[in-house]
């Protein structure tokens, strides 16, 4: 991989968006820990070191040692990376006595700066630090101040060394991006040649050459990250691919023939598994969320056990992992470290765990899936499809789950979603689904009393699921949602709409 970034993270909450940013530019970067940094540190054209919640001054703060690096490729310090250049450069850090946190502006002390080209004077970055530069190392100049700021920019003389107090990375930095496109493409010369079409390639040698001739087995979920995963696997290893696709009886209405169809469709080597009954038989009598959760995926376990066992020689896992799952992973913040490969050999684990794990996709992020998956002519409505939990509809009908029960909520979900594709707001939305409650009320049909169920509609806007907004959907919509519940869907007398934000609610009701 020649054009080829690294980030050093030092714990901020920032880092991923300066992955992302530099992913922009069609530039491809990986984002490694302070304290672990890959083998291959001279093949990086150039280094990017993170902001940090720690102080350079504290005794656990980072202090890696940078002799590989400095002076020796192009080096952008961001935040704490400008900081711990200036401590250990002759410079000196020490708290800051006025507020350094949210917008400020830029004034630059020196003119025609190749870093700060086609950025006009006055832009608007944005801070967040309690350190401050109270001086800068001998060696360095200055480039910028804002107005409670002095050392908002500055440079190493006779390096390609720059440092800078903001955030570059973050949106409200209006010229972030063009601040990282003048370091990256002017002043460290990579080339922005990563892209969609660029990874396909790549990694289909890469994995024809990881795999060989052995045998992969892919569970595939109807989602995004599976289904682009096993297309890749695909094109590197054609039938030697094995897609396992199970129904465990908690999918939408006619998701597992219509999905399947849609997965033998792209040539895939797919079995389709009906196991519906074995895990409405394993949830009979539950109404613990929880114990629901864990059932599902002790029988999911079960099912690909089995199943997997039937291929002969299989040697490789394939699994949709995506980045931010792997940057969680390696955090430098005391996540759990990464564990993928302790599966191998230990006893009692289900075979398929004892397999070699393969993740095409652990580089991406989720919109770069999608954009990998339009690359490759997958179908725009599988992209777009929306989050759906692994146990699907089990933790969308409160209480214990029954056949009839899963039926009733089916058929109420699909009037919901597709009146939102039919009136053009499916993607318009995150995520969306009913619930079905465990409340019955009396309504009136005709002249006749009736004691039926309730169920509630959720549609929320979210870019990662953690926080979530309700969606105002319009009210005429709702109404001919209503109605046609209602009237098709025998069991329910009546719909209610969900107007609670993440937090303090969540998205799923259990
Ligand atoms: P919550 O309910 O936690 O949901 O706000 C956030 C996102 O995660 C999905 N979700 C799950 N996905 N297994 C999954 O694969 C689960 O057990 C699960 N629980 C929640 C949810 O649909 C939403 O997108």
């Amino acid at each position: 991989m020649q054009n080829n970034v690294l980030i050093l993270d030092f714990g901020s909450q920032y880092t991923q968006l300066i992955a992302r940013r530099v992913r922009e530019l069609n530039i491809y970067c990986e984002i490694h820990p302070y304290n672990n940094l890959p083998d291959n540190v001279s093949d990086f054209k150039a280094v990017i070191l993170s902001g940090s919640p720690f102080s350079v001054r504290g005794d656990d703060a980072p202090h890696p040692d940078l002799s590989e690096i400095r002076g020796k490729k192009p080096l952008l310090a961001v935040c704490y990376g400008a900081q711990y250049l200036a401590h250990f450069s002759g410079g000196e850090v020490a708290p800051s006595n006025t507020r350094e946190y949210g917008r400020a502006n830029l004034s630059f002390v020196k003119e025609k700066e190749q870093f700060f080209e086609n950025i006009t004077k006055g832009s608007q970055v944005w801070m967040s630090h309690s350190d401050t530069i109270k001086k800068l190392p001998t060696s360095a100049i200055r480039l910028a101040s804002t107005s409670d700021v002095e050392n908002a920019a500055y440079r190493i003389e006779g390096e390609e060394t720059y440092a800078i107090q903001f955030h570059p990375e973050v949106y409200h930095s209006t010229d972030g991006k063009q601040l990282l496109e003048n370091f990256l493409l002017k002043i460290a010369c990579v080339q922005p040649d990563w892209t969609p079409n660029s990874f396909v390639d790549t990694t289909v040698l890469e994995l024809k050459n990881k795999v060989g001739d052995d045998k992969v087995v892919l569970g595939l979920s109807g989602g995004v990250d599976s289904t682009v995963a096993a297309v890749l696997l695909h094109k590197a290893i054609n039938k030697n691919l094995y897609c396992i696709f199970v129904n465990n009886g908690l999918l939408r209405k006619n998701e597992f023939s219509a999905v399947l169809k849609q997965y033998e469709g792209m040539g895939l080597n797919v079995k389709g598994v009906d196991a519906s009954a074995r895990f409405l038989d394993a949830l009979k009598g539950e109404s613990d969320p929880e114990k629901k959760r864990k059932i599902i995926g002790r029988v999911f376990i079960e099912v690909f056990d089995d199943e997997s066992q039937k291929i002969e020689n299989a040697k490789w896992l394939g699994q949709g992992t995506i980045y931010p799952d792997v940057i969680e992973s390696v955090s430098v913040n005391g996540g759990p470290s990464a564990t993928i490969k302790s599966h191998h050999n230990v006893g009692g684990l289900p075979d398929f765990m004892k397999l070699e794990v393969v993740e095409p996709l652990r580089m991406l992020f989720k919109d770069e899936v999608r954009r990998v998956g339009a690359s490759m002519g997958l179908d725009p409505e599988l992209l777009g499809r929306h989050p759906f939990p692994g146990p699907g509809l089990a933790i969308r009908i409160l209480g214990d789950i029954t056949a009839e029960k899963v039926a009733i909520l089916q058929e109420v979900d699909a009037i919901f979603i597709n009146g939102l594709k039919a009136e053009g707001l499916y993607d318009k939305v995150w995520q969306a689904g009913a619930i079905l409650l465990p409340v019955q009320s009396v309504g009136v049909m005709g002249d006749e009393r009736t004691y039926e169920n309730c169920v509630a509609l959720r549609a929320v806007e979210s870019t990662d699921g953690m926080t979530a907004d309700w969606v105002n959907l319009p009210y005429e919509f709702l109404q001919r949602t209503s109605n046609a519940i209602i009237n098709r869907v025998k069991g329910v007398n009546r719909v209610v709409y969900d107007i609670s934000s993440k937090p303090p609610a969540t998205i799923e009701w259990e």
